[in-house]
Parts: C-alpha cells; sequence; structure tokens
C-alpha cells in the first residue's frame, strides 16, 4: 500500500464531515489515478457493467479523497469485511444487514419503485423471505401456532384504476411476539408465514398476529458497528407482504402499526408514512369477523393494496 500522505489541517464540515486542504500537486496525483483506473475499463464488452464499475470507482474514490482514512482505518474496514463474509451462510446474511443498516437496500429500492399515480409504496425485503410458504384459503390463521395475539387482516388488491385484481398472489410473514422468525428456530420450521390468492373482487383476508418491535441479528460485526456509532438495532413492529400479479409490478412492502414508539428509527429505514396503519386492539370477547372464539384482546387492521403495472 501506498505511503499515507498528510493532507493537511483538517477542519469540521456538515455532519460531523472533515474537510481537508490538499494541494494542487497532491490533487494531481490522487485525480491521475482516479483516471488510470476508470481508463482500465475501457476494453470492457459490456456497457452496463462497465457503467456500474466506473461509477462504482469514481465514488469509491471520491469517499478515499474526501474522508482520507489512515491505512489502519482502511485495514480495519477490511477486518470488518471479512468479518461478515466469516458468519454469512445460507441462513445468515451479514451483508443483506450492512446494506440494509446503511440505508442502501432502502436506496436501491426506491430508485427500482418509483412512485405511479397512488401504487402502494415499497420497502425492504428483510433476510427472512422463504420460499416455500404453506398456502392458505381465506380468512384462514397464518400464524400456524407462533405466539402472540391474534389480529385480523383485511382489504383489496387493485390497479391504480381501482380494478380488482384477482388472483394476485399475497405472501405475507412475520416475527412472533418474541421478536423471531420460524427460521430462526429451526430452517425447517413454518410459522407465521404463507400465501394467499385475492377473490374475484379483489379482497383478501387472513388472520396473522399484531407485529411487535425486534432488534435484527446483532451478535455479528453489523451489530458491533450499530453499538460503536450508538444506533439502536430495533425495527419498527411491521409484518411483511409480497405481492404479485401477472399484470403488476411486483410489490414488496411492509405495513407498520401507528403509534409505534420505534417508528422512524427503525434501524434499516423502511417506515413510510404511507404505510403506517391503524391496527385497531379490540378488547376481550368481542365478536371477531368470521366467529372464530378467541379468549384475550385482538386487533385488526385495513390494508388496501395498490399495484402499478407490470413494466413500470
Ligand atoms: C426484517 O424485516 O425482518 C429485517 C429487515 C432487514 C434486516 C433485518 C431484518
Ligand atoms: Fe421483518
Amino acid at each position: 500500500m501506498a505511503a499515507y500522505v498528510n493532507p493537511g489541517p483538517a477542519r469540521p464540515g456538515a455532519h460531523g464531515t472533515i474537510h481537508r486542504e490538499v494541494s494542487p500537486e497532491q490533487q494531481a496525483v490522487e485525480q491521475r489515478l482516479v483516471d488510470s483506473v476508470v481508463s482500465s475499463f475501457d476494453a470492457c464488452e459490456d456497457p452496463r457493467l462497465k457503467e456500474l464499475m466506473v461509477c462504482l470507482v469514481k465514488h469509491l474514490h471520491s469517499f478515499i479523497r474526501e474522508a482520507r482514512p489512515t491505512e489502519d482505518e482502511w485495514g480495519a474496514a477490511i477486518d470488518f469485511l471479512t468479518r461478515a463474509g466469516h458468519i454469512t451462510d445460507d441462513v445468515r446474511q451479514e451483508f443483506i444487514l450492512l446494506s440494509d443498516t446503511l440505508g442502501a437496500s432502502m436506496q436501491t429500492i426506491n430508485v427500482n419503485n418509483q412512485a405511479y399515480k397512488g401504487a402502494t409504496e415499497a420497502t425492504v425485503f428483510g433476510p427472512f423471505f422463504v420460499e416455500d410458504s404453506p398456502g392458505i384459503e381465506l380468512g384462514e390463521d397464518m400464524a400456524f401456532g407462533a405466539p402472540g395475539e391474534p389480529c385480523w387482516v383485511e382489504g383489496t388488491v387493485t390497479d391504480t384504476d381501482g380494478n380488482p385484481l384477482a388472483g394476485a398472489r399475497i405472501e405475507v410473514w412475520e416475527a412472533d411476539e418474541d421478536g423471531l422468525y420460524d427460521v430462526q428456530y429451526d430452517a425447517g420450521k413454518r410459522a407465521g408465514r404463507a400465501h394467499l390468492f385475492s377473490a374475484a373482487d379483489g379482497g383478501y383476508r387472513f388472520w396473522g398476529l399484531t407485529p411487535t418491535p425486534y432488534p435484527i441479528p446483532d451478535d455479528g460485526p453489523v451489530g458491533k458497528m450499530l453499538d460503536a456509532v450508538g444506533r439502536s438495532p430495533l425495527r419498527a413492529a411491521h409484518l411483511h407482504f409480497m405481492v404479485s400479479h401477472q399484470a403488476a409490478r411486483t410489490l414488496v412492502t411492509h405495513i407498520f402499526p401507528e403509534g409505534d414508539p420505534i417508528g422512524r428509527e427503525d434501524t434499516v429505514f423502511g417506515v413510510k408514512d404511507s404505510l403506517i396503519k391503524r391496527f385497531e386492539r379490540q378488547p376481550g370477547g368481542t365478536p371477531t369477523p368470521d366467529g372464530r372464539a378467541i379468549d384475550g384482546t385482538w386487533s385488526r387492521v385495513r390494508f388496501d393494496i395498490v399495484l402499478a403495472p407490470a413494466g413500470i
């Protein structure tokens, strides 16, 4: 690695960034390196790959030239990534957690799901979706014994002109009241997740659990990073949805209970105002919509899903 060049006196800038004076000669040295790395991609035959690599290198070098990490700091960053790699396996994906907690997942979702008429907003996918969720009929229970307060969820799936979308596949998944997903107990366990299909009038309904806040897995390098910078690992309480239909853009989103104290402090920046819904708590003994007998309290929420057209 090249010898560290003293960048000169530091001065504080906005949001705690440090701006340092760099001589014109030093700037020229640094710029020549950027130019030669950028031109190393000249022969790349895949134009998109070339665009991505050139853009990445320009921004990476901008970061280094602005933050001016010491060689020890750069080594610590590489060590962090190495530890993230070592803890990652088929069920634990530390790089997704890193992307999520830096807001990079959410920003990728923003650029790929641009607002379209009244289409429901998207949010972060998270690491706990599994492909083989059990199928349920309308009105059935997706908790499959997962502990928590029962919650009746209902709504419609329509296009942005209000036409019902029949047969939309609705995947739902959530943590139990202890903040854990089924796969965190045992990779083969299936509870707190299911898929169902919207009816001819676009309607859907099912029993789930009232969502509760829980921490993202924080026993690895990402948890250490959050601790070092004074951030909480807690996610705002939420219920995940993925809704797909042949005529529509697939929607990956959550709904968040109104009044959750975590709210905007969500550690993966997933909360959007339009996705905050009123979960109305029902006192014990309140009749349920389908006659199900419930001993204690339960809640109910309405979530009308509007899908943008396919190809948007
Ligand atoms: C989740 O929604 O469960 C989740 C999302 C991002 C990181 C960790 C967990
Ligand atoms: Fe989640």
